[in-house]
């Protein structure tokens, strides 16, 4: 896994509480990174000036390179955004972990795609990167972005969004969706939820985005992803058309499962079943294999880094992927798999920040 310092070369605030980061390297030389990827900021602002790690999607596109952006958006009480929001400084050095994350698309000058982007509040990042990379790379392509907010002024991206569409010549179409809005309706503007009804309304105007063809892409609370799922299978929109990102955890863990090598994925084991048991796991990464101990009620990346095994990871919560790895032996119950298609947990991948051994030859290879 790659680190780098980075120094902040430029700040933007979007809003009252969003700010966009320009990072660069010192030396001014591009990183690797694909639209709609995300950026870990690692940063001293734990207790006692503990190291931090954050996900934040980058803004930005691989066009913008050397700069990198990320957009953070305050939340109440939470440590990291306020940290930023009050003290980030242009100058400043950050360490970093480089690019990663599947929330992506490869664009192509050959493509002629319609893509639907849906998203509120900070989740308009991600798909600013994708929306931006496929309006600059793909002429034949369109994007219709809903974007819900709670009025005109939380609207992150507000002016470059008006400006991208201004001179796109309807190639992006930007839908507003306001809760709370300041200013009457108006075209593109609409008052409301953002829930399936509406997305229905807005998608059903909408005829260059054939609903079957169309290729989705959701960030947001979970609320507005059921909201969305709900639409789109309404429409019949086939489950491969549909990506999504999530920031946060969902409260709900029915979805979790067990992985095991080989795609033979159980998800009717009962985690209690392991609660007194301690049990070896062994772990490959970078050349190196190491064995530890993990208690019940501890994950795998927890008993890894309090041994001081470096292993890669990012938001310990089974959203980002950072920590993800394979299982070549053995059982592991995840208690989030958010993360992971349907397809990775058959070939027996895991996500050691929430992984929990289930039986005592577990073999994982990370990277
Ligand atoms: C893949 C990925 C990409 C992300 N991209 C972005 C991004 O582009 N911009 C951005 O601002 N954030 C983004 N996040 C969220 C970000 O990583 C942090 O979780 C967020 O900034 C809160 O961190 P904190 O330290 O301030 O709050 P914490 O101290 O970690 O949490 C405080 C409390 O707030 C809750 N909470 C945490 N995050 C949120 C949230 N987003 N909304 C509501 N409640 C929350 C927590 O559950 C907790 O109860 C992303 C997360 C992931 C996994
Ligand atoms: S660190 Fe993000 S999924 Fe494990």
């Amino acid at each position: 896994m790659s680190y780098q310092t980075l120094t902040v070369v430029a700040l933007t605030q979007e809003t009252a509480d969003s700010v966009t980061i320009h990072l660069e390297r010192p030396d001014r030389q591009p990183i690797s990174s694909r639209p709609g990827q995300f950026l870990t900021l690692i940063l001293p602002c734990g207790p006692g000036g503990k190291k931090e790690r954050r996900a934040y999607s980058l803004s930005s596109t691989p066009h913008e390179a050397p700069r990198l952006s990320v957009t953070v958006k305050r939340v109440p009480g939470g440590l990291v955004s306020n940290y930023l929001l009050d003290t980030v400084q242009v100058g400043q050095a950050m360490e970093v972990m480089e690019p990663l994350g599947n929330f992506t698309l490869s664009p192509s000058p050959k493509a002629a795609r319609s893509l639907v982007l849906i998203g509120a509040g900070s989740g308009i990042t991600p798909l600013m990167s994708i929306l931006k990379a496929v309006v600059k790379t793909e002429p034949n392509s369109h994007v219709l972005l809903i974007y819900g907010n709670r009025n005109e002024e939380s609207v992150i991206f507000q002016r470059q969004l008006a400006d991208l569409e201004a001179s796109t010549n309807g190639r992006l179409q930007v839908e507003h969706v306001y809760s709370q809005p300041l200013k009457p309706a108006a075209p593109h503007r609409h008052t409301g939820r953002l829930n399936r009804t509406m997305m229905l309304r807005i998608l059903e105007q909408r005829h260059q985005f054939p609903a079957e063809q169309a290729e989705y892409f959701m960030c947001g609370p979970e609320g507005l992803m059921i909201e969305a799922r709900a639409a789109l299978d309404l429409l019949n929109v086939p489950d491969a058309r549909i990506r999504r990102e999530s920031f946060v955890a969902s409260a709900d863990v029915a979805e979790a499962a067990t992985a095991q090598p080989n795609g033979h994925g159980d998800v009717t084991d009962n985690p209690a079943d392991n609660t007194k048991t301690t049990r070896t796991v062994t772990i490959q990464y970078e050349g190196s294999e190491y064995l530890i101990e993990v208690p019940a009620g501890k994950t795998i990346l927890e008993v890894a880094l309090d041994q001081d095994i470096d292993l890669p990871y990012s938001c310990q919560a089974g959203l980002c992927t950072a920590c993800r790895g394979k299982c070549l032996s053995g059982k592991v119950h995840l208690d989030e798999r958010e993360g992971l298609s349907d397809s990775e947990m058959k070939q027996g991948y895991i996500l050691t920040c929430v992984g929990h051994p289930m039986t005592d030859d577990v073999v994982i290879e990370i990277g």
